[in-house]
């Protein structure tokens, strides 16, 4: 009887409001969610780690960490950490007055996440042992501490934290690893990481690739 009633309910919501319209609840487009879980099984044999730069609630932390928990990743990965970068309390500001001062943009464009909190956010991802969340500036962490990385997913909108994180991590990539850099895309609020990623690419000689329309790649050789 309670189970009818609640079909019932369930009915009404779904026909006669808006409230069981499926909502998609991603920052990143689903080509980038399949590229990043592509290239996980494609790196499963390598060593190395996996750090994700930028994670703001941890949506895409989830999707992967389910990925990883159903493919048994870590069978054959003992000691394989997924890596959670972020300050934990939005931009920098220094790294917004370089978007105000040197990029044409305004403080109220680039507003966001500052609702994060770094012990809400080790709490929220405690059932996975192997992810280990760092807050840190990703500008000037010491990569060589999460060395070898074999997968990297950078995803901090601007044009300095991108750039700086680009030159320390590519020293700490194994041959054969890839940096996927989100926000790749000229002309959008926050085309500080397509600047970072062009200049970067144009710098160490590299083909820029883009999938869908934001995901820059790198593969190291
Ligand atoms: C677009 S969100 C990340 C979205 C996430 N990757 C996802 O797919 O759901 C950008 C994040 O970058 C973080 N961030 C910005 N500047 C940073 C910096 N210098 N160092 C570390 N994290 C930074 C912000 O706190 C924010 O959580």
């Amino acid at each position: 009887m309670k189970l009818a009633i609640k079909e019932f309910l369930k009915k009404i919501i779904f026909r006669y409001t808006t409230l069981g319209k499926p909502s998609y609840p991603y920052n990143i487009e689903p080509s980038q969610l399949s590229k990043l879980t592509l290239l996980l099984d494609e790196l499963k044999d390598k060593e190395g780690n996996f750090a994700e730069i930028g994670v703001a609630r941890g949506q895409t932390t989830l999707f992967l960490s389910k990925h990883i928990e159903s493919s048994n990743y870590l069978k054959s990965n003992k000691n394989f950490k997924y890596f959670a970068i972020d300050t934990f309390s939005s931009f920098l500001k220094d790294d917004l007055n370089y978007e105000v001062d040197n990029r044409g943009k305004t403080l109220k464009e680039l507003k966001g996440f500052s609702y994060n909190s770094y012990e809400k956010w080790k709490d929220n991802f405690k059932c996975f042992d192997f992810v280990e969340p760092i807050k840190a500036d990703c500008a000037a962490f010491k990569y060589e501490s999460i060395a070898p990385l074999k997968l990297v997913f950078l995803d901090v909108d601007l044009y300095l934290p991108t750039k700086n994180a680009l030159n320390k991590i590519y020293k700490h990539m194994i041959r054969g690893g890839y940096i996927l850099v989100d926000d790749v895309h000229e002309g959008s609020r926050y085309d500080g990481a397509f600047q970072a990623y062009i200049e970067f690419c144009s710098e160490k000689n590299i083909k820029p690739f883009i999938i869908g329309t934001k995901c820059g790649l790198i593969k190291k050789e």
